[in-house]
């Protein structure tokens, strides 16, 4: 059976953690696979299916011979090795903002354009951890009824900024129930049982980075400029799993009943919507699981051929890794890669 070399940079972090995972649950077809990091990790062993490998310091000669690199340890170090990573032969899958719109890096979520996955030059781009799981939800809708406009509102979790996030959080909110003065370090504000409406840089337009992502990697994605899309991105006290509310205009009408059945025939999405029984989407049951769930399916009360949803993933799985793992999938089943024996 065929499989592959596998290398992940960032494997000591909350993605590469996740990659690991993905990878053994879904018995993704691995002859090795290389664990990969900074030097503060060099040394330090983690388990891989029961088997503890030792992770190494990135270096420019960690690509020979592997098929597929996963990267999940910020922009700067994707600006800086993946291109020598796919030169060495390897097929890149980014998690970073690094190269995802660049016109020749492939900008990639499965369920919506994974044919533009075989025109890569080596590098294939992760999107966006909201971005991704607004298309999953979405396209299935647009592909019956063309959308017009998106409106939509995150509430993100803290893992998505990384590890020491997550301490900032936990550290935080153990020193607001104890009475005590908190002090950010990741963020610009207390980020505990507080919300910050400001996720990467501001921007000239007003926007930030994050916020401008989803305007640009949906259009990306999903293969049109002809969307008007504006966000706003708000970080949560939430460890993991990010909610979206979603205002959609469609060209004609569309009932909550039609988009109901269609997002339950829609591989990758879970419908939980009851209202009666509180049923919905909620980011503290969503941790772990592969699914994009969408529920508050309902009109707009403000525009006649809209729907407002209300949308959440898992960001460290759908958002990051196994969006990126299910990448890699789709190009061993079509033997894009890892061919050689
Ligand atoms: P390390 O643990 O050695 O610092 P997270 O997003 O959860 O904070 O994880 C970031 C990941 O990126 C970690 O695995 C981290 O490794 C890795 N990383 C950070 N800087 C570098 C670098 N210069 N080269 C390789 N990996 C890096």
């Amino acid at each position: 059976m065929k499989g592959c070399n596998v290398a992940i940079v960032g494997a000591t972090g909350l993605v590469g953690q996740e990659f690991i995972k993905v990878l053994i649950q879904r018995n993704f077809p691995m002859n090795s696979i290389r664990l990969l990091a900074s030097d503060r990790s060099a040394g330090k062993k983690l388990f891989v299916n029961h088997e503890e490998i030792e992770v190494k310091e990135t270096a420019p000669e960690s690509f020979e011979g592997m098929d597929i690199v996963l990267f999940s340890a910020g922009a700067e170090v994707s600006r800086y090795y993946s291109p020598i990573a796919a030169q060495s032969g390897a097929v890149v899958i980014d998690n970073s903002a690094a190269f995802r719109m660049m016109p020749t890096v492939p900008l990639v979520v499965p369920e919506v354009n994974s044919e533009d996955i075989k025109g890569h030059k080596g590098i294939i781009a992760n999107p966006n951890c909201s971005t991704i799981q607004v298309v999953v939800a979405l396209f299935p809708l647009h592909k019956v009824n063309p959308i017009k406009r998106i409106i939509v509102d995150t509430y993100q979790a803290v893992s998505g900024t990384g590890a020491v996030a997550v301490e900032e959080l936990t550290t935080q909110a153990r020193q607001v129930l104890e009475g005590q003065n908190t002090t950010p370090h990741v963020y610009p504000h207390q980020i505990a049982f507080n919300v910050l409406p400001e996720i990467d840089v501001f921007l000239d337009n007003g926007y930030t980075r994050e916020e401008w992502k989803m305007v640009e990697e949906t259009r990306k994605i999903m293969h049109t400029n002809d969307i008007d899309i504006s966000a706003t991105c708000a970080r949560v006290p939430v460890f993991t799993g990010h909610s979206t509310a979603i205002h959609v205009e469609f060209s004609q009408q569309m009932s909550p009943e039609e988009a109901h059945c269609i997002l339950a025939q829609t591989p990758g999405v879970k419908v939980l919507d009851d209202p009666a029984i509180s049923l919905y989407p909620q980011p503290w049951s969503a941790v772990g699981t592969d699914e994009v769930f969408v529920g508050r399916i309902r009109r707009d009360a403000s525009c006649s051929s809209g729907l407002v949803m209300w949308v959440v993933a898992d960001n460290l799985r759908k958002g990051a890794a196994l969006n990126a793992v299910q990448i890699a999938e789709e190009m061993v089943k079509r033997d894009w890669v890892c061919t050689g024996g």
